[in-house]
C-alpha cells in the first residue's frame, strides 16, 4: 500500500556494501520515467554512478557528507531543459525533477532499498564530474543502496496536520 511505503521511506545514511543489481535499478528508474511533468516535457536524465572514483569525487562535491562516500550508488537527477516557466511563474524543471526523484525514493523503499536526497553539493563540481552540459542543471543527487537497518514504517518528526492544512484560504 502506498501509505505504508510513504511511512517506510526515510533518509538512509548508512548502507550495506551489497550491490544493487542493474535490473532492480532499471525497475526503480521506470518509476521516475512514469512521473508526471509540466506539458509532459520529461526534461530529465538520471545518471547512475557506481564507479568508486566518481563516487569519491561526488562525496567531495557534496561537502564531504560521509554517507555519500559509503553509498554504493549515487543518482544524479539532471534537468535537460530549464527555460520553461509555467504561467504561475514557477520554473517547471525543478518541480518535474522533484516529482520524478521522489518516485525513485518511493519505488526504492517499496523494495526495501534506502535513499537520501542530497541538495548540499556544488553544482559546477558535480557537473564536471558527470560531464553534464552547461545548459543543464543537476537538480539533486540521491544516494541509493541496501540500508544497514531495515526500513520499516515509523513515526516521523513532522508538523501536525492542523498546522499545515488550510481549508479554503491561507491560514
Ligand atoms: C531537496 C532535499 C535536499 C536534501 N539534502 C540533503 C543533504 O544534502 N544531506 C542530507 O543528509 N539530507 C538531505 N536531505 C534529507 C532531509 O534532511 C530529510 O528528508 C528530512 O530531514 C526528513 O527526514 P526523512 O527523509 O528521514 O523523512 C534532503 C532532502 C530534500 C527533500
Amino acid at each position: 500500500m502506498l501509505m505504508e511505503i510513504i511511512r517506510k521511506r526515510r533518509s538512509v545514511r548508512s548502507y550495506k556494501e551489497e550491490a544493487v543489481p542493474n535490473e532492480i535499478i532499471k525497475e526503480i528508474i521506470e518509476a521516475s520515467r512514469l512521473a508526471p511533468s509540466a506539458k509532459n516535457l520529461q526534461e530529465w536524465k538520471f545518471i547512475i554512478v557506481k564507479d568508486e572514483e566518481k563516487r569519491k569525487a561526488l562525496y567531495k562535491a557534496a561537502k564531504n557528507q560521509q554517507f555519500v562516500k559509503e553509498a554504493p550508488i549515487i543518482i544524479a537527477g539532471v534537468a535537460t531543459y530549464t527555460n520553461y516557466v509555467m504561467t504561475n511563474g514557477v520554473p517547471a524543471c525543478y518541480v518535474d525533477l522533484a516529482i520524478a526523484m521522489e518516485h525513485i525514493a518511493l519505488a526504492a523503499a517499496e523494495k526495501g532499498i534506502g535513499t537520501c536526497w542530497i541538495g548540499a553539493f556544488y553544482q559546477d563540481e558535480a557537473k564536471r564530474i558527470l560531464e553534464v552540459p552547461d545548459d543543464c542543471v543537476i537538480v539533486a543527487l540521491m544516494t541509493l543502496g541496501y540500508p544497514k537497518e531495515e526500513l520499516k514504517p515509523m513515526e516521523k518528526r513532522r508538523k501536525d496536520l492542523e498546522e499545515i492544512l488550510c481549508w479554503g484560504k491561507f491560514c
